[in-house]
């Protein structure tokens, strides 16, 4: 009985397997079967990351990270000015949204995620007075569900390789972006051994390259001095 169950599964999960191959194949999609890290697909020859959860909040705040990743020297790197309307997109905790909105004061920052409890934690800084022009928005894994043509800037802030549907979202964030709106793709660097993060939350330049121009964007430029582990790429869309 325990091996016709057993075998039951096997031809089971090896029809499964069968069925996604094909959809998976399509778009840049491929399957990769069972990780140990990632989520099993990946895109455009990337293995994608599994997404950071609640828990990494505290991880996200602690108080090394400005020194560790020079946070301080991302922001002017961005070009904000004061009716710069950003969006945040895997906003987490809001790290970032907190520092940006008082840079953008007749400007907006769209806190934008998939996890509600990170949302939530945002949202209770707020009431405590910070970040006023802060909008937090719960988006879809294949959509931020940002207004159309409504943003100046997306930032993207160690988020992009863990999206499951990197193609369609970053299509929808091209909808989102206004005429000449830019995105800033913020990544450890890949080619980087010395950088003390996992392989699948890297990204190499070449590979940013690749993606962002499959999605019709065109590149600015790339900044791999000024953080200490991360490059700060900008790419735009059309005018
Ligand atoms: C490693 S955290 C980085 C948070 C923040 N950008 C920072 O640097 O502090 C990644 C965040 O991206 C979010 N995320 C993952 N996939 C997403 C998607 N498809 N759309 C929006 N957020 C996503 C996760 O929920 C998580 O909060």
């Amino acid at each position: 009985m325990y091996l016709v169950t057993r075998t039951t599964l096997k031809a089971l999960f090896a029809a499964v397997m069968l069925c996604a191959l094909p959809a998976f194949a399509q778009n840049g999609y491929t399957n990769k079967g069972i990780t140990l890290e990632g989520i099993g697909k990946a895109y455009m020859g990337r293995d994608i990351a599994a997404v950071m959860g609640i828990a990494g909040a505290e991880w996200l705040e602690r108080g090394e990270r400005a020194k560790e990743e020079g946070t301080d020297k991302l922001l002017p790197l961005l070009g904000l000015q004061p009716n710069t309307v950003v969006a945040d997109v895997g906003a987490g905790t809001g790290y970032f949204s907190f520092r940006i909105s008082p840079l953008v004061p007749q400007g907006r920052v769209y806190a934008e995620d998939i996890q509600q409890e990170m949302l939530d934690l945002i949202t209770a800084r707020k009431t405590k007075g910070a970040g006023k022009n802060i909008v937090t928005v719960l988006g879809g894994v294949a959509d931020p569900l940002l207004p159309a043509n409504g943003v100046d800037l997306i930032l993207l802030v160690d988020v992009y390789h863990e999206f499951s549907y990197p193609r369609e979202m970053g299509q929808a964030m091209v909808r989102a972006l206004k005429p000449g709106g830019r995105i800033a793709l913020v990544e450890y660097r890949g080619e980087d051994a010395s950088v003390p993060v996992k392989e699948l939350h890297k990204m190499t330049e070449a590979q940013a390259k690749k993606e962002m121009a499959a999605l019709g964007l065109q590149w600015v430029s790339t900044d791999s001095t000024t953080l200490p582990w991360q490059h700060v790429m900008i790419f735009a869309k059309a005018k």
